[in-house]
């Protein structure tokens, strides 16, 4: 329980708020490790523009984590952003690739991002409840990771309009479908 929150919300309600962000805070450190870790794995034709894009999410998510992290303490809670604990508190596994094709990694990252964005969808609904102080935070980072997947997804969409990896569920599968 927390001994102290911002003027206006419960502490117990600031509680459920700082379990929220936490989550979104550790999924955000994953990001941005998995950004570089495919910045320094992507191989092939299309390497140079991969590379270089992925850069400014690095930094920008990293920001992110800044953000949410600050929101807890704010909020009174102590927000945990060591490695040992990033991994034991994530529901997820590692990212599953390691060197790979641009087209391979992106279509890894689709999947990536799936998770990310949906799971920051749940968290704005339930600060929606109490915060709109802490909705606003979600929100707004919300619509950027949103277009980061847009950046990702339009290196995969052919002309039709369609991607190869929507019925993918893995990254493998995705990674797959994205080279075949
Ligand atoms: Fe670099």
């Amino acid at each position: 329980m927390l001994e102290f929150t911002v003027p206006g919300l419960s502490n117990a309600d600031s509680a459920t708020l700082a379990d929220t962000l936490q989550k979104r805070l550790t999924a955000c450190n994953d990001l941005h490790l998995t950004l570089k870790h495919v910045h320094w794995n992507v191989v092939g034709p299309n390497f140079i523009s991969v590379h270089e894009m992925l850069d400014p999410q690095v930094e920008l998510v990293r920001g992110y984590a800044d953000v949410l992290a600050e929101r807890i303490a704010t909020l009174g809670g102590s927000p945990v952003g060591t490695m040992g604990a990033n991994a034991d508190h994530r529901s997820w596994d590692d990212y599953s690739l390691g060197r790979d094709t641009a087209q391979a990694h992106l279509g890894a990252l689709d999947k990536v991002y799936d998770g990310m964005i949906g799971d920051h969808r749940k968290a704005i609904a339930v600060a929606g409840e109490v915060d709109p102080v802490t909705e606003d935070i979600l929100i707004g980072q919300t619509a950027e990771l949103e277009k980061f997947q847009w950046f990702v997804r339009a290196h995969l969409e052919n002309a039709a309009g369609s991607l190869p990896t929507t019925d993918d569920a893995s990254e493998k599968g995705a990674a797959r479908s994205a080279t075949a």
